[in-house]
């Protein structure tokens, strides 16, 4: 097919789900896709797995490919083995408790690897067939490791680009993993590697210098046969689509509904994917500490909490899903009347009017995970909110802290840091919420996801230049 722009990834920005109906495709807006349309450079070719195993479309590929073809996507198919071990297996009860310093939670086997190895390679096969010789592809996320090493093999010539979306832990952390030189040597099949943070950046060229012994010079990296640049890039939103939310019918239909169900209450939000990552049941007992601590705020506050399900094959995800509903209960048990609710819970996705309209009113946003790449909905929400209502209590150990510190900067592992600071965001003037959000939105307005997009693919140009000089001399 020879296509010059090839974007790899998990997950393709389309889920393939099947009904008693046929086939539904379901086309998902994330940052990534919207960040890519923006770029006029070539015609993007997507391609990861469309979210259900091969079994489930066995005898109808071509409907479904040619159906995917003309969303520009391409599909890798895996079979429910191996989704068991690659996916379920080392990517999330491997790779993501690792990088998110869980140690306990990591599962370290060895079929676990060789299904992830294995995935990874029809990965790159299947990018090797689609594009050209010279192509640029743009690789993502911890799910694919070993991406850029494999394909670096098939297209020599190619420009390699990787971004790691989640942390890269300390070498301390990433040092007990049996296969840390193979996750190392894969990464380096790529041009340019991409970081949230100075911070993983650093820890990735620790891990490289005293795992494989390479150097770097202000983050390019040296080995026998080749260049690797080593960049920070922090990911953003697309600024206008939130900050311009509430000009749009349907977000002023839901804000109005919202506001006749939140009554004078005062709304305070949160919102995660519903992982052991994002610290909510820290967050559900401090907002019991602080119902106990504080009697005046009983009625007046309502925290609603949205948790979107996720990886629910995983069992600390089971356990954490029944923890919180528990915590849930007491909470609400616990503080509430006949006409009062404490905790407001949504266990599922939303739909954006209602993501909107839930940023725009919310006084106060508890975006307080126990450790987090980036965080998109910390940025998400200083772009929704008007400029006198909001206060983002972040927690320090996402990667977001880095660019919001007019935030009120938690620890996420100190209640009594959570405890005061909901009470201090709670009662901060009108004129200091303008103060400090006025400086976050400007910022994330200007650095925004097409920024992002734009600069990382930059930097892939400026680095084969880097290397042409680094093999002339
Ligand atoms: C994180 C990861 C992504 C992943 C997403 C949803 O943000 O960095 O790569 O796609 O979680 O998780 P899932 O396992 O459902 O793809």
């Amino acid at each position: 097919m020879g296509a010059k722009f090839v974007l790899v990834a998990n997950r393709l920005p389309v889920s393939v789900t099947r009904t008693e109906e046929g086939f539904l495709f379901k086309p998902s807006v994330g940052g990534l896709a919207t960040a890519l349309s923006s770029i006029s450079t070539e015609k993007i070719l997507w391609v990861g797995w469309p979210g259900l195993p091969a079994e489930d479309f066995a005898g109808h590929e071509k409907k479904v490919f040619s159906e995917l073809e003309s969303l520009g996507c391409y599909p890798v198919c895996l079979s429910r083995e191996e989704i068991e071990v690659f996916y379920h297996g080392f990517a999330n009860r491997t790779l993501w408790p690792l990088c998110h310093y869980f140690l306990q939670y990591t599962i370290f086997e060895a079929a676990y690897w060789e299904g992830y190895r294995e995935v990874n390679r029809k990965y790159a096969e299947t990018v090797a067939e689609l594009a050209d010789e010279e192509a640029t592809v743009w690789v993502h996320d911890y799910q694919l490791f070993l991406v850029p090493g494999f394909l670096r093999r098939l297209l020599p010539r190619a420009r390699i680009g990787f971004f790691l979306h989640i942390p890269f832990p300390s070498y301390e952390v990433f040092r007990v993993l049996p296969w840390r030189r193979e996750i190392l040597e894969g990464l380096l099949g790529a041009d340019l590697v991409g970081f949230h943070t100075y911070e993983y950046t650093r820890h990735f060229l620790s891990s490289l210098r005293r795992l494989l012994g390479y150097e770097h010079q202000l983050g390019l990296v040296t080995t026998e046969t080749r260049a690797v640049k080593v960049e920070v890039f922090p990911i953003s939103i697309d600024y206008q689509k939130f900050a311009r939310a509430a000009e749009d019918s349907e977000v002023q239909a839901r804000i109005e509904a919202l506001r006749r169900e939140v009554g004078e209450r005062r709304l305070i939000l949160s919102v995660d994917r519903l992982d052991y990552t994002k610290g909510i049941p820290q967050r559900l007992w401090a907002y019991e500490a602080f119902l106990e601590r504080y009697p005046e705020w009983r009625e007046q506050v309502v925290l609603v909490l949205v948790g979107v399900p996720s990886r629910t094959e995983v069992e600390h995800y089971q356990e954490l899903k029944s923890e919180v509903d528990e915590l849930i209960g007491r909470i609400n048990g616990r503080f509430g009347t006949l006409g009062w609710t404490p905790v407001h819970y949504l266990y599922r996705s939303l739909d954006f009017p209602e993501l909107a309209a839930l940023y725009w009113l919310a006084e106060v946003a508890l975006v307080t995970p126990l450790r987090d790449g980036m965080n998109l909905i910390a940025k998400e929400y200083v772009a929704t909110v008007p400029e006198d209502r909001g206060v983002l209590i972040l927690s320090e150990m996402a990667g977001a802290a880095a660019e919001l510190s007019e935030a009120m900067l938690v620890n996420p592992f100190s209640q009594e840091d959570l405890v005061r600071a909901l009470h201090e965001a709670l009662s901060l003037p009108r004129d200091e919420k303008i103060e400090r959000n006025r400086r976050m939105k400007e910022r994330l307005r200007r650095y925004d996801v097409h920024r992002w997009a734009r600069e990382f693919l930059s930097a892939l140009e400026e680095t084969r230049k880097l290397q042409e000089s680094f093999v002339s001399h």
